[in-house]
């Protein structure tokens, strides 16, 4: 039995998620654009998903579109904004998802100012620097709500005073705090706010875009009036219902899931500090989602630790991607002042649905043997 520790990258869907996907392919697969009886049936189907979606962050649930993705709804309101906004400012932080930085960079190419504002040691956003920076040219604050990396997670609702002061528009990226915090949409202060199925047991290619009532949203895909003209293309109704089941049962058992996921993730780090010379945690103890653990392992070659521990069947990732034949360290872990060299020795753990408490003193034992391996080849 494989022990996976590698929930930040994906999740394994829900039974009851797979169940109701299911019952779609095979019975509701009509077209909700459809004025027929099979459309209605698969209308009703994706209205209920939108209850689900808006119930999950305390939104209404016109307000939500499906998107494919959160690479796409996270696209789709920042090209929104810089559409709609006769502002030229965009600001972020420096741990953001791929997701943001890229459409921002792109915003960059064609003329609008492009600032990332630092963080500090633990991964909060220096709000002293925000406060410099957010001015009356300033379309967009785009944050990451709980990092992926590290899984620090960022103060909204400050950061949601300070941007709506000057006017300016709060984009937060939601993908990996859905499912594992509470989110809502109000308490937040947010004006979008981004989520992806497959991060809380839903499938992959299903995500959404939540855009508070008289937000703009310029469609990124265009060619068709579904989502009320904010996303063309016809449905994907089976990865939408999914989302809305996964959405449902994260609400419900968000409590309990933020618990085990907590109870596993100390167990590990406490049983590394006691096992493990030589580590640290990345990121900070106090701001973090329940189910991440960033560790560092001075000296030791994580790459390599990250393919032992999975030819052992255990799964975690790497704070170090090797891109073009070097080893490139994540800009998170460099953001928080991590050097290559640091980068290179951490991995990420995240516990989620089906571990327990075996499975992390598995890995408790062969951790030591391993990481001491992982150090002679890197020395
Ligand atoms: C914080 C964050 N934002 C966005 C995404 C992108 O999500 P998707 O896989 O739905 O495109 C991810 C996925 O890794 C993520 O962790």
């Amino acid at each position: 039995m494989r022990i996976y520790l590698d929930h930040n990258a994906t999740t394994p869907v829900h039974p009851e998620v797979a169940s109701a996907m299911q019952e779609m392919l095979r019975e509701n697969w009509g077209n909700p654009s459809s004025t027929t009886a099979e459309g209605a049936q698969a209308r009703r189907a994706v209205d209920r998903a939108r209850e689900q979606v808006a119930a999950l962050v305390g939104a209404d649930a016109d307000e939500i579109v499906f998107t494919g993705s959160a690479t796409e709804a996270n696209n789709t309101a920042l090209h929104s904004v810089a559409r709609a906004s006769d502002r030229t400012r965009f600001l972020s932080s420096t741990i953001e998802h791929p997701s943001v930085d890229e459409p921002l960079a792109f915003l960059g190419e064609q003329g609008s100012q492009v600032i990332q504002i630092g963080v500090d040691e633990t991964g909060r956003l220096d709000l002293t620097s925000l406060r410099l920076q957010v001015d009356d040219r300033t379309a967009l604050v785009a944050v990451i709500l709980a990092n992926n990396e590290i899984g620090v997670v960022q103060d909204i609702p400050t950061l949601a005073e300070i941007v709506h002061r000057i006017g300016a528009h709060l984009h937060v990226d939601a993908t990996q705090a859905l499912g594992k915090i509470p989110v809502d949409v109000a308490t937040l202060g947010a004006d979008t706010l981004v989520g992806s199925a497959h991060k809380f047991n839903g499938p992959k290619g299903a995500g959404f875009l939540w855009a508070r009532k008289g937000v703009l949203l310029t469609p990124w895909i265009r060619g068709g009036p579904q989502e009320k003209r904010r996303r063309g293309g016809t449905e994907n109704t089976s990865g939408i219902v999914g989302l809305g089941q996964a959405a449902e049962l994260a609400r419900v058992d968000l409590p309990v899931r933020a618990t085990d996921s907590a109870r596993l993730r100390d167990r590990l780090w406490e049983g590394i500090l006691e096992g493990v010379p030589g580590v640290r945690r990345n990121g900070s103890e106090e701001h973090v989602l329940p189910n991440t653990l960033n560790v560092e392992f001075e000296g030791a070659a994580g790459e390599l630790l990250l393919q032992v521990l999975d030819g052992e069947g255990i799964a975690v990732s790497a704070g170090a991607a090797c891109a073009s034949g070097s080893i490139e360290p994540s800009h998170v872990l460099s953001a928080i002042g991590r050097n290559p060299e640091q980068a290179r020795g951490s991995l990420r753990f995240s516990t989620g649905l089906r571990n327990d408490e075996a499975q992390i003193d598995r890995v408790l034992g062969l951790l030591p043997g391993l990481v001491a391996r992982a150090r002679e080849v890197a020395a």
